[in-house]
């Protein structure tokens, strides 16, 4: 199996019975398979003008982070409702397991700005289409959306295909 794909466990019945958790955690403590994740996120990114890298919480920060850095970008997260203290644009979203809402702050992002949104794992891209139309709504550009695992049945990743945005993932 690809050394990446082995970094991570799957944990039956989290959060709810019948889904199966693909837990990073233990990709994220592996220093080589870390450092891993985020080269090959970055590299099909080398050489082009990304602004911001956009997070989503909490995964998508740990990631986005790294490559931001990687990037010499700036980052903004995408965080659930009530955290952001400045003013925000909001929007509600349904996952693979629930519901919720998500903000960014309305000046997080200037018009015209190349984004990336990144996060560790797109199911139903329920957040991340929710993620897309904020930074949208903001005027972003949004480059690319790059995660670590892409759960194809879920149909997320056509999802965002379908809104003009390039994605890609490392694994599926
Ligand atoms: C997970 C994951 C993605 C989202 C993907 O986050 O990190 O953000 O679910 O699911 P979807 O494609 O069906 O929308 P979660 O909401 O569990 O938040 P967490 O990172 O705070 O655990
Ligand atoms: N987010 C949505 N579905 C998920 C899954 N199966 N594992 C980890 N995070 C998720």
């Amino acid at each position: 199996m690809y050394e990446l794909a082995r970094s991570i466990r799957t944990i039956a019945d989290y959060p709810k019975p019948g889904i199966l958790f693909r837990d990073i955690t233990t990709l994220l403590g592996d220093a080589r398979a870390f450092r891993r994740a985020v080269d090959e996120l970055v590299q099909p990114l080398a050489g082009t003008k990304i602004d911001k890298v956009a997070g989503i919480e909490a995964r998508g920060f740990i990631l986005g982070g790294a490559v931001a850095h990687q990037l010499s970008a700036g980052f903004v997260p995408v965080r659930k409702k009530g955290k952001l203290p400045h003013t925000t644009v909001r929007i509600a979203y349904s996952l693979e397991y629930g519901v919720d809402e998500m903000e960014m702050h309305q000046d997080a992002v200037q018009p015209g700005e190349r984004v990336v949104l990144v996060d560790d794992l797109i199911a139903t891209g329920g957040t991340a289409v929710g993620a897309v139309q904020l930074l949208r709504k903001l005027g972003a550009d949004v480059a690319a959306a790059i995660f670590v695992i892409d759960l194809p049945d879920l149909g997320g990743a056509k999802k965002l295909a379908e809104l003009d945005v390039q994605v890609r993932s490392l694994m599926a």
